[in-house]
């Protein structure tokens, strides 16, 4: 039963792909194979020994899948962010952690320097971090600070020729493995978000160390730990746009990165899915399989229906992202939208599985460790409602 169950998974055919662009349908279908034979067979090892997935991240870079959004000038895919939506979520279903590592690396990362950056900084800091033999990381929430963004305590003091960096980072996603990461500092205390800059800095590097590789509920493939910078001095030409536009820069970023997101949860939401009706059909109890019983039929609507609708907020954002339109409203109702979804599904195709959901011989334990910090990281769903609202608010 376990073995059967596992490699009908593979065979599902992927939903909603006849909307798709050619080139979009092309691409998914690239990563539908990838993901079955790379990360779906591997996947459980990641998470059990939390190992870094190396040889998949630079099989996706050699596809072009750590830069989808750069330009070929500069080394990346050029594809457009409906492309980034559909390659995160597809990653996602058989690797959470792996998709965190793609979502970093493109929007948080690469993302901001592309917009913000000038033409010497694009040249050293994205070229060489497109193919995915480099990464790069965000360096934004504190210990002491995460959902007030604006309150950063991290300095930065302007000296001759340089900003002196002091303060600790937190929870920063390829923090291990990333050789270059962007900073948030205050120039100014007093002055609130206002003061707040972005650095370019490389790592390793004199006065920058790590805390201490956290040890997670889920997403144990990717690396979560501080940063932490002692008198570590950054050439001035490393400041990422202008003094006192760091805190624009994260929120900007931000948006993206919630696409990112909503992208991995629905991802963990597919594979719950995927799962729990593979498992059903199998699975008899009262003479028949158990897909014919209403009550778990009831589960699996709801599961499908959260999903996609969650999934056309996201392909929306996505779109209006790549037509250069507002998006920060509905990227925040798209990441809260599918990591609802995500949990949901995750929750109950345990139920489905029974004792089997609770087990680490299935897949559906994982996604729901994997599912939960969706709904926390880069902004939680309270987050999200406020983003939500107060962008509703402004449209009257
Ligand atoms: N784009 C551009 N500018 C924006 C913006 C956006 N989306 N949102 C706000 N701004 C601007 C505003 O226009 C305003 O500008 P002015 O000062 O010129 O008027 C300024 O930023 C301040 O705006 P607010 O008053 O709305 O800011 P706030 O202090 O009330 O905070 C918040 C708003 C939504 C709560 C914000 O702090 C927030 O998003 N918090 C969550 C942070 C977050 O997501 N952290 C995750 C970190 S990354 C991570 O998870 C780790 C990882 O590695 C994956």
């Amino acid at each position: 039963m376990r073995n059967r169950a596992f490699s009908r998974i593979l065979s599902r055919k992927a939903s909603n792909i006849t909307m798709l662009p050619e080139t979009h349908r092309m691409l998914k279908e690239t990563l539908v194979a990838f993901t079955n034979e790379q990360l779906i067979p591997n996947a459980r090892t990641f998470d059990k020994f939390s190992l870094f997935p190396r040889d998949q991240i630079e099989q996706l870079g050699k596809m072009g899948i750590l830069s989808l959004n750069m330009p070929s000038s500069l080394g990346g895919a050029a594809f457009d962010y409906l492309a980034y939506a559909l390659a995160v979520e597809e990653i996602s279903r058989g690797c959470a952690s792996t998709g965190v590592i793609v979502s970093v690396n493109n929007s948080l990362y690469l993302g901001p320097i592309l917009k913000f950056g000038n033409d010497a900084q694009k040249k050293e800091w994205i070229e060489p971090f497109c193919d995915g033999t480099r990464l790069g990381c965000f360096a934004l929430s504190e210990p002491g600070n995460g959902s007030d963004a604006g309150a950063a305590s991290c300095t930065a003091k302007e000296e001759s020729d340089c900003y002196v960096l002091n303060g600790t980072k937190a929870w920063i996603t390829n923090g291990l493995e990333a050789e270059a990461t962007i900073v948030f500092a205050t120039t100014d205390k007093h002055a609130k978000h206002k003061g707040i800059s972005a650095f370019l800095v490389p790592k390793p590097y004199e006065g920058l160390s790590l805390g201490k590789k956290e040890d997670k509920l889920g997403i144990r493939a990717s690396s979560t730990c501080n940063i932490i910078l002692e008198n570590c001095r950054i050439p001035k030409e490393n400041l990422l746009g202008k003094p006192g536009e760091g805190f624009k820069i994260a929120m900007a970023t931000l948006d993206s990165g919630r696409i990112g997101i909503a992208s991995q949860a629905l991802g963990i939401a597919q594979a719950s899915i995927d799962c729990a009706v593979d498992y059903a059909m199998q699975r008899k109890s009262f003479g028949s399989p158990i897909s014919n019983l209403q009550s778990i039929q009831i589960k699996l609507a709801d599961m499908e229906t959260r999903l996609q609708s969650a999934r056309l907020l996201t392909w929306h954002a996505a779109q209006l992202q790549s037509a250069g339109e507002k998006f920060t409203k509905e990227a925040a109702m798209a990441k809260l939208a599918a990591s609802e979804a995500a949990t949901f599904c995750a929750h109950q195709a345990i139920q489905v599985l029974g004792g089997m959901g609770f087990v680490t011989d299935m897949p559906a334990e994982r996604h729901y460790r994997d599912a939960r910090i969706t709904e926390i990281y880069e902004g939680t769903s309270e987050i999200q409602k406020l983003v939500i609202a107060g962008n509703l608010i402004k449209e009257y």
